[in-house]
């Protein structure tokens, strides 16, 4: 079974296929944490010191035992004001004032199946095997009660934490932290891997050593934010791409999270993760309860690589849901880059139509469509067709595009709000505001209430009146700047943490409403980009637009980093044209479209505008994506070169689960003249088997191609005879396919 309770050593061992967790019911009912790590079974508590150390009390009710503390053994649910002065899951802060609280075991259910989680995205399965744990912890002086969940998915080898936090008092309290999990592991040392960046350079990959300290990352900006991932990574400090020990945590939640990480006096590391605790501040009333969003955790034996593919598989899988969830999503063009705002319908359908004639399966209209939005101060909030700069209604225009065998597409942001829109002059009180202060202002844009149903309910007619009309096909949903003045005008001076929570919430129900009225729609997330690139998102949205930075060399860093915890099916990726708007960089048709296809794969740009030789190989690249869509959006996916490290060349590969196939994917970074031979060492390729180069015929050996290496390709030289070094920016892919 995968969740067993043994009475008897008052232990709770959950079982997925290859990985074992561990908690047990200490002295004086301490939840106590004991393992996590491959299968193992018994009492692990010999892993556990009970030594008398100085300045780490005890609980009351341990009497003279001074061995006993929260603050030296690993804690399941760490709780402030029980004498772990180490990073806290949860903190209470009474109704008299007073920070803290104990909270004790008092139950344990084990559930079939896996929960879910009412307006919340969570993992789901019909998996026979999968089962709920559910722990009652609970402080009755204080009346507090926590039940900490846990799903297990054993096939998967995934385990899921979540914790509903009740008031069961008479008094209201208030929740100043309510994590969604932690985890101490008792040895080791730790590395943390962690995504970083900004807006047009999301989730840099970095690795740090955790050491003797405290790290916080996370976001205070409403959203999951460019700034930091809420995906990280523990793994020992031999670990590699190929060996080792590391494991995962998503938290399936779009807004601000923090993670607490450090490792105490001890050597215990912590990680704690969940909703962001700094103005947390969650009011309960007698009663009421706060539902922590999911946090999804994998443990590997070997490597970061096979981490990946349990997440990738969870979140293609268990995540994404709809009907698109593995369909081969269409290629599409977006006139974002070619046009911004300033379009009209006749330049439109002279996109559309280059577009249709080359391949392109789906048009979107990005920006620009309604109200008086003709550059970005102004329109948010009236989502009402611009007709005269189309020169047609919505419908009209879709269905010029469907006739010419082409899907339709369109963006939105419903969740902001122009001071210089219809919307704004009608219900000024819509907006986030602090009575009295001016509001900080993002893109000269505000944000929407989404905590308040008439809100939503209103932008939510708006936008279907538009949909209804053209009949959609996809919708890109855009979020285009981080949350200030967090106040409600219903509410008043609440709490920060409630309204940024109910906020997410609103925005799920928004996302959930589309879905319903339109089941067969391609739903893109988008947050300027990869602002908002989340598990959470994702339960929605099965592709986010990965990063408003379209430039080739610099998506191959933003994609290899978000390749850690997310599938390549999952980000937004296109062609667009050169020198690149952000950059300014020229790269190669070519290379542009092998760096699109390790994501979503369409085109931003106005086809007109590139040369007869680029024309031709649009059909080409939409024939070659088409061709190896499965194997790169259902292979097992490979990094084989540390791209924030080596600036020589770039590489990938994905290899079909049976291992039949591979498409090893190249881009070089930096040329040198009369260069010293290169190899690329291929990853996940079934050992012993040989392998065929499909163009050039030629037969390797697993073996040899995963040590010694695949060579650089080489290019003919422009004047002579003879093969030489490709050049900076020069792309390949090469296809595989096994021999018998
Ligand atoms: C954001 C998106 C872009 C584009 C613009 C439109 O920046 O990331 O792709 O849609 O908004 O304003």
């Amino acid at each position: 079974m995968p969740i067993l309770y043994n009475e008897q050593d008052q232990t709770i061992t959950l079982h997925t296929n290859h990985s074992s967790y561990q908690m047990k019911i200490g002295p004086c009912g301490l939840l106590v944490h004991t393992y996590y790590g491959p299968t193992a079974g018994g009492d692990m508590s010999w892993c556990l010191s009970f030594r008398d150390r100085g300045f780490s009390g005890n609980p009351y009710d341990a009497k003279t035992l001074r061995g006993i503390s929260a603050d030296t053994l690993p804690m399941e649910y760490p709780c402030e004001g029980s004498g772990d002065f180490r990073p806290p899951a949860f903190s209470l802060r009474r109704a008299n004032g007073a920070v803290g609280c104990d909270l004790r075991f008092r139950s344990v259910k084990i559930l079939p199946g896996k929960y879910s989680l009412p307006g919340l995205p969570a993992v789901y399965t019909d998996e026979a095997g999968a089962q709920t744990l559910e722990v009652t912890l609970a402080d009755e002086a204080a009346g507090i009660e926590a039940v900490l969940q846990y799903g297990v998915l054993p096939e998967l080898d995934v385990i899921t934490w979540s914790a509903r936090i009740t008031n069961r008092g008479a008094e209201p309290v208030v929740l100043q932290a309510a994590a969604s999990g932690a985890l101490d592991l008792v040895s080791g040392d730790w590395d943390l891997l962690h995504f970083y960046g900004r807006h047009a350079g999301e989730r840099a990959a970095a690795r740090t050593e955790i050491g003797q300290r405290e790290i916080l990352i996370g976001s205070r900006r409403g959203t999951s934010s460019h700034q930091q991932n809420p995906f990280v990574i523990l793994a020992r400090q031999d670990a590699t791409e190929l060996a080792g020990e590391c494991l995962g945590m998503s938290l399936l939640y779009s807004g601000s999270f923090s993670c607490n990480l450090g490792r105490d006096q001890f050597g215990t590391t912590r990680a704690v993760m969940g909703v962001q605790s700094e103005h947390f501040d969650y009011p309960l009333a007698p009663g009421e309860s706060f539902q922590a969003p999911e946090l999804a955790l994998a443990y590997s034996a070997s490597g970061l690589a096979h981490l990946s593919h349990l997440f990738h598989r969870m979140i293609s899988q268990h995540v994404c849901r709809g009907p698109w969830k593995n369909r081969r999503r269409p290629v599409l063009l977006n006139n974002w880059e070619a046009t911004g705002m300033d379009f009209t319908g006749e330049q439109i359908l002279s996109i559309a139509k280059t577009a249709a004639e080359l391949g392109v399966e789906m048009l979107v209209l990005d920006d620009g469509w309604f109200g008086a939005r003709n550059n970005d101060n102004a329109g948010l909030g009236d989502w009402t067709v611009n007709t005269e700069k189309l020169g047609c209604t919505m419908g009209e225009l879709a269905q010029k595009i469907r006739d010419m065998g082409m899907k339709f597409g369109l963006w939105i942001e419903p969740e902001m709000v122009n001071e210089d829109s219809e919307l704004f002059r009608r219900h000024p009180d819509w907006a986030l505001r602090i009575p009295g202060k001016p509001p900080v202002m993002g893109r000269n844009q505000l944000v929407l209430d989404f905590s308040r149903s008439e809100v939503v309910d209103e932008i939510f007619r708006q936008i279907t009146d538009v949909l209804d009309e053209c009949s959609a096909d996809y919708v890109k949903m855009d979020m285009n700047r981080s949350i200030t003045d967090v106040c409600s005008a219903v509410s008043g001076y609440q709490s920060q943490g409630k309204l940024l929570y109910q906020y997410v919430l609103g925005v799920y129900r928004f996302m959930d409403r589309l879905l319903e009225r339109y089941p067969e729609l391609l739903l893109e997330g988008c947050s300027g980009g990869g602002g908002r690139f989340d598990a959470g998102m994702l339960y929605y949205c099965p592709q986010i637009w990965c990063s408003d930075n379209t430039d080739a060399i610099d998506r191959i860093r933003i994609q290899y980093g978000t390749s850690f915890g997310y599938p390549l099916r999952t980000m937004g990726a296109h062609v667009s044209a050169v020198p690149n708007g952000d950059t300014r960089r020229r790269t190669p048709f070519h290379t542009r479209a092998v760096v699109a296809m390790a994501g979503t794969f369409g085109y931003e740009l106005d086809l007109n505008l590139i040369s007869d030789e680029e024309k031709a190989q649009v059909p080409v690249q939409i024939e070659t994506f088409k061709k190896h869509w499965n194997l790169l959006h259902n292979g097992l996916f490979y990094r084989l070169t540390d791209v924030m490290k080596n600036r020589q060349e770039a590489a990938w590969m994905t290899v079909a689960e049976d291992g039949s196939e591979a498409l090893v994917n190249i881009v070089v970074l930096d040329a040198t003249g009369n260069s010293p031979n290169r190899f690329i060492r291929c990853m996940g390729l079934t050992p012993g088997a040989s392998y065929r180069d499909e163009a050039s015929g030629r037969i390797y050996d697993a073996n040899a191609l995963m040590t010694l290496g695949l060579p650089m390709p080489t290019v003919p030289h422009p004047r002579w005879p003879v093969q030489v070094t490709p050049c900076e920016y020069d792309a390949f892919q090469i296809h595989l396919t096994i021999t018998d």
